[in-house]
């Protein structure tokens, strides 16, 4: 598999129907041309992903985006302040959008995306039409946020893959429904909650309804080793992830930085995975900010959530 390959490269192989690593600055995608359904089947086979998991289609500007979804004021709004960023935005789909069905998983709606990272951009404009890409993990695992990770899960699946660094969120984009009268958060991410209620109020938590936020399994983002959470210390055998001033061997962020606990969060988990403990224990992270995400992604992993 050819590595480095520049954006035009990418966006060729892209165009011939092939599946390219990418980076994002939330986690690396492994993407696909959003109107080839054929290379979109075998991007849902690489992941093991379940056909009823709909993909985000990335673009490169609003204006790109505006051809894919119907924008109301209040997703106009939630574009122009967090655009390009770790924002998703799920609106009705407009016919002729070119987001093939099965990239939908055949709902009226699709998930669209700005990414922010200077070579997703250059890639997305060769390209020059949306690229459906979920994280590159295989289904259920944690997200790669290093170039290295990316290539571990899915790199046999993929033709090219682009190197762009590690990313610099670490954690995927939050997701926002604007399709109902209520604005909804379908997932927390990068981007937290308050920064998003300052632009539109406040958001109405996800039903549980599984049409509405259809990739929320229940086991997810999961390493092989179980998880403990709020752990204040490991126990003997466990690998530990702390946070705040401590010494241990993985330190989400000895300043107690949820920015920085949320960029290093899966890259640890992997890291601790692979030396092969009888289990990882996670010290207590805070809920505020990024924290909602952080406990959303551990909780999830520890395999809490029905
Ligand atoms: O940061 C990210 O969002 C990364 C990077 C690569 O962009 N991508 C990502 O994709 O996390 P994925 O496929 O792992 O997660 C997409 C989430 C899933 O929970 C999926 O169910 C939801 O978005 N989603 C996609 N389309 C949807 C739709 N029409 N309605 C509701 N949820 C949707
Ligand atoms: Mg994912």
């Amino acid at each position: 598999m050819p590595r480095g390959p520049t954006p035009s490269q990418a966006a060729a192989a892209l165009k011939a129907g092939s599946l390219v690593i990418l980076p994002t600055e939330t986690v690396y995608g492994l993407g696909a041309d959003a109107g080839d359904a054929s290379a979109v089947a075998r991007l849902f086979e690489a992941k093991g992903r379940p056909r009823f998991n709909p993909l985000i289609a990335h673009v490169a500007d609003a204006a790109a985006a505006t051809r894919i979804g119907a924008f109301d004021d209040r997703a106009q709004a939630l574009a122009a302040a967090f655009w390009p960023g770790p924002l998703t935005l799920v609106l009705p789909y407009r016919d002729g959008g070119g987001v093939c069905d099965l990239a939908r998983a055949g709902l009226e709606t699709v998930a669209l995306r700005v990414p922010a990272h200077a070579t997703a951009q250059a890639v997305l404009r060769a390209f020059g039409g949306p690229v459906v890409a979920p994280s590159a993990n295989r289904s259920g695992r944690p997200s790669p946020t290093t170039f290295h990770d990316a290539v571990e899960e899915t790199g046999f699946a993929a033709a090219a893959a682009v190197d762009g660094g590690a990313c610099t969120v670490g954690l995927e984009s939050t997701v926002v429904a604007c399709i109902g009268p209520d604005l909804q958060l379908l997932r927390p991410g990068g981007l937290d909650r308050a920064a998003i209620e300052a632009v539109v109020g406040p958001l109405a938590e996800a039903a549980a309804d599984a049409k509405r936020s259809p990739g929320r399994l229940a086991r997810h983002y999961a390493p092989s080793a179980p998880l403990r959470l709020e752990a204040v210390e490991p126990r003997a055998g466990e690998a530990y992830l702390g946070f705040g001033p401590g010494t241990a061997r993985w330190n989400l962020s000895p300043a107690g930085d949820l920015r920085e606990a949320a960029a290093n969060l899966f890259a640890f988990l992997r890291a601790a995975d692979r030396t092969r403990p009888a289990g990882i224990a996670v010290a207590p992270i805070p809920r505020e900010g990024l924290g909602e995400a952080i406990n959303d992604r551990l909780k999830r992993a520890a395999g809490f959530v029905g």
